[in-house]
C-alpha cells in the first residue's frame, strides 16, 4: 500500500520557491497529521528540492521515529550526502527499496510521478487563496478513480489548550482522505 500526504490551498497550490505557503507554526493541526503519519509509515519517499527544505528537515528531528528516508533524484545518487538516507533515481526504484509501506510527502514534481502507485490520498484542503508557484499544483483527482472517505474540518484557531503555545491554525482547513476506487492496470 502506497499513500500520500499534501497540503494544498484553494487553487492546488503547494508551495512557492523552497518553501510551503504557511509558516511552520501556521498550520499546526496538518502539521500534526504529517509527523503521525511520517512516523507510521516508516519509509517516506521525497523529491531532492523537497527534503531540502529547510522548513520540514526529515532527516533531523522531531522525526527520530523514520525508518527510512527515500530521497528521488535524477542525479548520481552519491550527489545526496546526507547520512542514513537511501537514493533512488526513479520512483519505480524508491518503490523497490522501499522497507515498510511507503508514504510520498512531495514536492509537486514527485506528487505527479508517483499518483498512478498511489492507494491512498491524506490531503489537507486550505481554505484560503494564497499565493503560490504555478508548476507546483497538486493534480485533480478524478472521481471515477478516487473516493472522498474522510472530511473533517479544523478551524481557525489554537492548535491545543496551552496558551503559550505558538501552535497555531491560521487557516481554515479540511483533513481529506481519499481512496482509489480501482486498481490499477
Ligand atoms: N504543501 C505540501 O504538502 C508540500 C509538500 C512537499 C513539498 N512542497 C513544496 O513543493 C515545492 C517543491 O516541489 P518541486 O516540484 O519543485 O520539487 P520536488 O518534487 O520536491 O523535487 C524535484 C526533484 O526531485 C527529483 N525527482 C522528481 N521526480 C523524480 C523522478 N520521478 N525520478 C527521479 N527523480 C525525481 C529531481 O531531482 P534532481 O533535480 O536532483 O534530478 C527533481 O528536480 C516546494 O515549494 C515545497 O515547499 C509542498
Amino acid at each position: 500500500m502506497v499513500s500520500m500526504v499534501v497540503a494544498y490551498e484553494r487553487s492546488r497550490g503547494i508551495g512557492k520557491g523552497a518553501e510551503l505557503l504557511w509558516g511552520p507554526y501556521e498550520m499546526a493541526h496538518d502539521m500534526a497529521r504529517f509527523r503521525e503519519l511520517s512516523r507510521a509509515a516508516g519509509t517516506i519517499i521525497a523529491g531532492r528540492k523537497a527534503l531540502l527544505n529547510d522548513q520540514v528537515d526529515l532527516t533531523k528531528r522531531p522525526f527520530p521515529k523514520i525508518d527510512q528516508v527515500i530521497v528521488l533524484t535524477r542525479g548520481p545518487k552519491e550527489s545526496i550526502a546526507i547520512p542514513d538516507v537511501d537514493v533512488a533515481n526513479s520512483i519505480e526504484e524508491a518503490l523497490a527499496m522501499a522497507r515498510h509501506d511507503p508514504l510520498v510527502i512531495g514536492g509537486g514534481e514527485v506528487y505527479r510521478s508517483a499518483l498512478p502507485y498511489v492507494d491512498i490520498i491524506y490531503a489537507t484542503e486550505v481554505d484560503a487563496d494564497l499565493p503560490h508557484d504555478e508548476h507546483t499544483r497538486f493534480p485533480e483527482l478524478s472521481e471515477t478513480e478516487w473516493e472522498k472517505t474522510e472530511n473533517m474540518f479544523v478551524p481557525v484557531g489554537k492548535e491545543n489548550d496551552i496558551p503559550s503555545s505558538r501552535k497555531h491554525n491560521t487557516y481554515p482547513s479540511y483533513q481529506v482522505t481519499y481512496i482509489r476506487k480501482k486498481s490499477r492496470a
